[in-house]
Order: C-alpha cells, then sequence, then structure tokens
C-alpha cells in the first residue's frame, strides 16, 4: 500500500478518515477523490490541506474515464470507497443519485480496480443493509433486509463488492458502520441538525413516537476501525463496526438540549418517516478480534460534540443557506404545519 484513493473523503466519515491516515501513515500518498456533491465540503480537509502526502482530486465514481485518469496519474494501488448518497429522507424524497452512486458508481471502481490490478479495496457500507432488528445484535453473516431506497441501495453495492471478490478475485473487504456522529457532519442528519436548530431555538422534528433506536459511534472511532479492517481484514470478509450504544432518539435528543442548557418546549413530535426502522445494533466481537476499541464513553463524545458545533458557526452557518433550504423545506414544511 502506497497510494491510496480515498472516494468520499470531502464528507463527514471519509475526511475524518483523510485526517488520522494523512498523519498515522506519512509513508503513504492519500488521494482523496470527491465529485463534491452538497455534502462534500474542502472546509473538511483544511486541517491536512498543506500535507505533503494529501491529494485532492475531483470526480464521480460513476465517471470510469476519471476515475481510470486518476488511478494513472497516482498509480493508485488500494481504494477506500467511503462515496455515497448517505441521506435516508433524502433517499425516499429523490432515490436518482442513489442509484448512480451507490450502486452504479460501485460497480464502475471495482471494473477498473479490477482491471488495473488494484492491491486492495475497501467498501464502507451500513448496519442498514441488516434491515429493522427488533431484538439482539446483528452478526455479519445475517441476511440482508434493507428497508429504504438508501439501505437498498447501499445492499447492492455491497454485494457487488462481493461478486468481484467472489469471480474476479478482486482483494476486497467491506465495513458496516452504525450511526455515526462528531465534528463535521452535514446538519441534515439528526445529531448536527438538532444541535444547530437548537442553538437558534427553532423547533427540533422527531419523527414518529421518538422510540427508534439507533447505536452511536463516535466518527474517530469509526475512522480507526476502517483502517484496522484495511490493514487486517480477511479479503472477501465484512466486518461490523459499531457503537455499542443504543439509545432512543428522544434520549439523544433531550441529552442535546440539556447541553445546551435548553427547554424540552423545542421539541415537535411530527409524522413519522415512512419505511422508518424502529431499531438497529450490531454485535462487533469480529473487528475487535483484530484489535480495535472504542476510545471514550458515548457521553464524553456527544459532550465534545456539541461543543463543537458551538465552536464552530463558521463551519456550519454557511452550509444552511441555498440548497438546505429547499432541502428543509420539502422536508420539514408540511411536517412541522402538522406537529402535535
Ligand atoms: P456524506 O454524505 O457526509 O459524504 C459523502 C461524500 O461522498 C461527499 O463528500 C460527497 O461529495 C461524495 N460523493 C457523493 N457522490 C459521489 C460520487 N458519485 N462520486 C464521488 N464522490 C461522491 O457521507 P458520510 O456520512 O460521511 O458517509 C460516508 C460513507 O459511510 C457512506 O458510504 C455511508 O453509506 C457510510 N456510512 C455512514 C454512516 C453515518 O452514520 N453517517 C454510518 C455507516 C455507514
Ligand atoms: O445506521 C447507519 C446510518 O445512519 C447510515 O448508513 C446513514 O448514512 C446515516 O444517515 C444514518 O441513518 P439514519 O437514518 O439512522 O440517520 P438520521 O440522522 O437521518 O436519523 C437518526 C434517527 O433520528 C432516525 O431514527 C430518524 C430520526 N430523525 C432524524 C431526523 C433527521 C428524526 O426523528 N428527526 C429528524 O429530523
Amino acid at each position: 500500500m502506497k497510494n491510496i484513493m480515498v472516494t468520499g473523503g470531502a464528507g463527514f466519515i471519509g475526511s475524518a478518515f483523510v485526517r488520522y491516515m494523512v498523519k498515522q501513515y506519512p509513508q503513504y500518498n492519500v488521494i482523496v477523490y470527491d465529485k463534491l456533491t452538497y455534502a462534500g465540503n474542502l472546509d473538511n480537509l483544511l486541517p491536512v490541506h498543506d500535507e505533503p502526502n494529501y491529494r485532492f482530486e475531483r470526480g464521480d465514481i460513476a465517471d470510469r474515464e476519471t476515475v481510470k485518469r486518476v488511478f494513472d496519474s497516482h498509480q493508485i494501488d488500494t481504494v477506500v470507497n467511503f462515496a455515497a448518497e448517505s441521506h435516508v429522507d433524502r433517499s425516499i424524497l429523490s432515490p436518482d443519485a442513489f442509484i448512480h452512486t451507490d450502486v452504479v458508481g460501485v460497480y464502475i471502481l471495482l471494473d477498473e480496480s479490477k482491471q488495473h490490478g488494484l492491491e486492495r479495496f475497501l467498501h464502507v457500507s451500513t448496519d442498514e443493509v441488516y434491515g429493522d432488528v427488533d431484538e439482539g445484535f446483528s452478526v455479519e453473516a445475517d441476511p440482508f433486509a434493507p428497508n429504504s431506497p438508501y439501505a437498498a441501495s447501499k445492499a447492492g453495492g455491497e454485494l457487488m463488492v462481493r461478486a468481484y471478490h467472489v469471480t474476479h478475485g478482486l482483494n476486497a473487504v467491506i465495513t458496516r458502520g452504525s450511526n455515526t456522529f462528531g465534528p463535521y457532519h452535514y446538519p441534515e442528519k439528526l445529531i448536527p441538525f438538532f444541535v444547530t436548530e437548537a442553538l437558534d431555538n427553532r423547533p427540533l422534528p422527531v419523527y414518529g413516537d421518538g422510540m427508534q433506536v439507533r447505536d452511536w459511534l463516535y466518527v474517530d472511532d469509526h475512522a480507526r476501525g476502517v483502517d484496522v479492517v484495511l490493514h487486517k481484514g480477511v479479503a472477501g470478509e465484512a466486518y461490523n463496526v459499531a457503537g455499542e450504544n443504543l439509545r432512543h432518539n428522544m434520549d439523544i435528543t433531550k441529552q442535546i438540549l440539556s447541553l445546551l442548557g435548553k427547554g424540552d418546549s423545542l421539541i415537535k413530535y411530527v409524522p413519522d418517516r415512512p419505511g422508518h426502522d424502529r431499531r438497529y445494533a450490531m454485535n462487533c466481537d469480529k473487528l475487535r478480534a483484530l484489535g480495535w476499541e472504542r476510545e471514550k464513553p458515548f457521553e464524553a463524545r456527544l459532550e465534545e460534540t456539541v461543543k463543537w458545533y458551538v465552536d464552530n458557526e463558521w463551519w456550519w452557518r454557511k452550509i444552511k443557506t441555498g440548497e438546505y433550504l429547499d432541502y428543509y423545506k420539502r422536508q420539514y414544511a408540511a411536517r412541522l404545519a402538522a406537529a402535535e
């Protein structure tokens, strides 16, 4: 491994991975390949901008010619694929981009990786491929049961990774992460959305009864999990990267309000997300066996995260304009009007 292409490296988790890898492995060249969609943001990469082993190339993973050019010009030997459309609510409103990137884009990357004889391919997937988990904890051998267009597109992309390993012998590994949180998280997702809305004393739209369960994982722990699988994972295998921190959405909401010194009156119960999975929960013994552990408890990380948004308005205020406001209106105007 010398020249690693990190696709989607200008997004939330991809940029955390890049910031970590550039410092941790000065002997590797880290080349970010990113389309810079609404969720891609070069501000996320400012901390590594001047590092000699970091480069940025703008491109779409579904654009074969540009992928080929970047593979050749940087002599890429390894791909870590974070690039995706990642927001469930947007996949319900407009699924096209999800098929383009999360299915077709993954196929193009795999096919070019095969043709270029790449040494290693890591694909970043999600616990949502397992679908709703009423009780217990998903293990890697469990069947897929995706329920949203986002989850179905991620499952499709992941199955193509498996096929390229089995059929063509591509040296590929997969990670399945749980709900991730931390700095530089696009403020459409629950935690950064609610923190930044609460700071402006705006309503927090809780879907349904707010008793859905998610498993929260700190972004730097997720990034290190991907690194461990990249270096130690067995080709053809998938690894769960879990927070092992199961929380109801309502508990998270109340914790955020309390950390900000705001009252519960900002909470608005709004009509539920269609097809909303009630609970995700994963077992991550397989990753732990490779030597991975989370660094700090959830409460400490949530506090640090809330403080980061308080201290970094420069980062999120400019995002919450333009296209963001159009999306906000499409997603929330009618829901908030119908709020209890
Ligand atoms: P994000 O939406 O913050 O970032 C996605 C990045 O991919 C952006 O920089 C965007 O510009 C880029 N991108 C999108 N389409 C592209 C294309 N066609 N070509 C090149 N670049 C493109 O996403 P995230 O939350 O950082 O998630 C990263 C990955 O981790 C995704 O694959 C997601 O499915 C997975 N994941 C996310 C979570 C989570 O909680 N956020 C949990 C588990 C797995
Ligand atoms: O589980 C991993 C997945 O986690 C990733 O694969 C996805 O990329 C990532 O977006 C995330 O998906 P979720 O749908 O779980 O995340 P989101 O932040 O959108 O929502 C978290 C929970 O909060 C979910 O139960 C829906 C609820 N919610 C969310 C929003 C944005 C609300 O109640 N109100 C809201 O306004």
